[in-house]
């Protein structure tokens, strides 16, 4: 990353840990010369048995697996505290006590090395995942952040000036495709699983409800499709014919609701730039598919690339920079919010 959105100031690098749910991450980023390292490890396989994510499990390998992969990408990157300029770190939403875990590792290094430390929202760190890229986006731009806990439409006017114009009304596109996943057997996380399964699967052999559509506005609703799957295999033996054509169908669903919700956003906000973040921004299809459709209408898609679409400490640590280089951190105290407003965060000064 050319880091062309920050290079105007004084090069500042920064040390920043992800926690949020079932990923930890740490990364370090620099002004100047870019990403400089992350590492990610995540706790899959350990939540794999219960079918989602166990949130005490979660906190507890939380606990001891960040200082090594803090200890790692320090390594990685060549630096230790005496190159750093500040600490980011995760402070919501997400599970609270994973966040702590994050929180009170970041801050305590913060305290020791007598550095300032910056709690980051992590969907800010999303919504700033495409800048990571070799051609980032330019401002203003409209983003679609699909993860599995939101689903929402944000107008983007420059880093921390956001206006969320529509989100879904009830479970989040990736959570759909990861319940959906469960009912036709397949094991967590459910989203890359039921992709795959997708390919295999007839076009139009399922064509599942994509309610909101038929309605004015930018909100979205993905629980009615459990339904409708219970409704579509019920009495029927499960064969991997069937699973497929099913999978097909609700990725389709999925897929068409985000595009269409995504392009109307465009027509009424007159933006011709499109940014994709969170993990469902990783499905194949749904790429295609906007890029055909934004690409039509002579504007253009941004994506970070796949592993930054999930959860990562890269995204917390462009979110953590710019907030570090607007003066923006804060006393040592631990924080971290099970929920937090977007649009509630203060601007970043240009
Ligand atoms: O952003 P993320 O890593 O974590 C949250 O902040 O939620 O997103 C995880 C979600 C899961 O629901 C997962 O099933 C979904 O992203 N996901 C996908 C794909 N890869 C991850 N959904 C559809 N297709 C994919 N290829
Ligand atoms: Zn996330």
């Amino acid at each position: 990353m050319p880091a062309g959105w920050l290079c105007t100031l004084r090069a500042v690098r920064i040390l920043s840990i992800e926690s949020s749910c079932d990923e930890s991450a740490a990364a370090v980023l620099d002004s100047d010369r870019g990403l400089l390292a992350h590492v990610v490890f995540s706790q899959i396989e350990l939540h794999r048995i219960y079918g989602g994510v166990v949130p005490e499990l979660a906190s507890r390998d939380h606990v001891q697996r960040l200082l090594p992969l803090v200890r790692d990408v320090l390594v990685q990157a060549g630096t230790d505290r005496d190159g750093l300029d500040g600490v980011a770190y995760t402070a919501g939403p997400g599970l609270v006590g994973a966040l702590l875990t994050g929180a009170a590792l970041a801050r305590s290094l913060a305290f020791a090395w007598n550095l300032p430390a910056v709690g980051v929202h992590h969907l800010e760190g999303h919504l700033l995942a495409p800048l990571l890229e070799p051609h980032p986006p330019p401002f203003p731009h409209l983003a679609l952040l699909v993860s599995g806990g939101h689903t929402m439409l944000i107008e983007v006017r420059a880093i921390g000036a956001y206006r969320l114009l529509g989100q879904t009304r009830d479970d989040a596109a990736g959570e759909a495709f990861d319940k959906t996943a469960k009912l036709l057997g397949l094991p967590y996380p459910g989203g890359p699983a039921l992709s795959r399964l997708a390919a295999q699967g007839r076009e139009d052999a399922f064509h599942f409800p994509r309610p909101m559509l038929d309605r004015p506005g930018l909100e979205f609703s993905f629980s009615g499709l459990k339904t409708a799957v219970l409704h579509a295999v019920r009495g029927r033996e499960l064969t991997d014919e069937l699973r497929a054509d099913v999978a097909r169908g609700v990725e389709a669903a999925i897929v068409d609701a985000l595009c269409a919700k995504a392009l109307r956003a465009l027509e009424q906000t007159g933006l011709e730039i499109l940014t994709v973040s969170g993990g469902v921004g990783a499905n194949r299809r749904l790429r295609e598919e906007l890029v055909r459709a934004v690409s039509r209408r002579g504007g253009s898609v941004y994506f970070p690339r796949l592993e930054f679409c999930t959860d990562n400490a890269a995204m917390i640590a462009v979110a953590g920079l710019a907030r570090l280089q607007a003066g923006q951190h804060e006393p040592l105290s631990i924080r971290a919010h099970a929920r937090w407003a977007l649009d509630g965060l203060p601007p970043v000064a240009a």
